[in-house]
């Protein structure tokens, strides 16, 4: 497979990629019944557009502060009333994101390559969902856009995979499910596959990934042909 060939590390996003942001749902249920998945959808999308908005008006401030600020708006968007007992369970929820179900099979079948995180979570937000998952030993880095203190696609935060992996961006692989991000990282210089999980539309920024797939396992067996 042309397109694959001397790839020596893959990157992975977290959140959406590695991880299912919506598996918060049942909590949001819970404390707002009736309204857990449209709450989710909310809070992803302003989640994201904090990052791109305080990135753009250079008004950094960490994953989890966005994540939290982007739950209280997301709840005032729904004429929802966040407790703030409420506010830290929820936000908690955010530390124990379950894995999707082909993560850990997945990695394993790709420990011949090295493998890290490319997020833009918090250190502490993502150690504490690698552990939970028990995939502490399945990356050789786990790298947070905290150290540049701009979120992705900036290409300062792609930078930070070659330079910790002692690695060119043409020997990486970046993978996310988030379309935007591999826009943003084709734009930086690595090739990129799409883990297109859900079956979304192409984002038009004017880059193409190298490969699509619906599930790491896919990935896993195309990188092996
Ligand atoms: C991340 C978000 C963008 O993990 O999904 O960086």
């Amino acid at each position: 497979m042309g397109e694959l060939i001397n790839v020596s590390a893959l990157v992975f996003d977290a959140y959406g990629t590695l991880f299912d942001v919506h598996s918060v749902s049942a909590a949001l249920e819970a404390r707002f019944p009736g309204r857990g998945a449209e709450l989710s959808e909310r809070w992803r999308v302003r989640q994201l557009q904090y990052t791109w908005l305080r990135s753009l008006m250079g008004r950094y401030q960490d994953f989890w502060r966005v994540t939290g600020d982007a739950l209280e708006t997301a709840c005032a968007s729904l004429h929802l009333r966040l407790e703030p007992r409420a506010r830290d369970e929820l936000m908690q929820a955010y530390l124990e994101l379950a894995p999707f179900a082909d993560v850990p099979g997945a990695l394993l079948q790709l420990s011949g390559y090295r493998r890290a995180i490319l997020s833009n979570g918090t250190p502490r937000m993502l150690a504490a969902v690698v552990q939970r998952a028990g995939l502490d030993k399945d990356f050789d880095a786990i790298l947070s856009v905290d150290e540049v203190g701009i979120f992705k696609p900036h290409p300062q935060a792609y930078e930070l995979a070659p330079r910790h992996l002692k690695a060119s961006k043409e020997e990486i692989l970046f993978v996310s499910s988030n379309h935007w991000d591999i826009q943003g990282a084709k734009a930086y210089g690595f090739r990129a596959a799409w883990l297109n999980r859900g079956g979304a539309p192409a984002e038009a920024l004017g880059e193409r990934h190298n490969l699509e797939v619906s599930t790491l396992a896919e990935l896993a067996e195309r990188l092996k042909s």
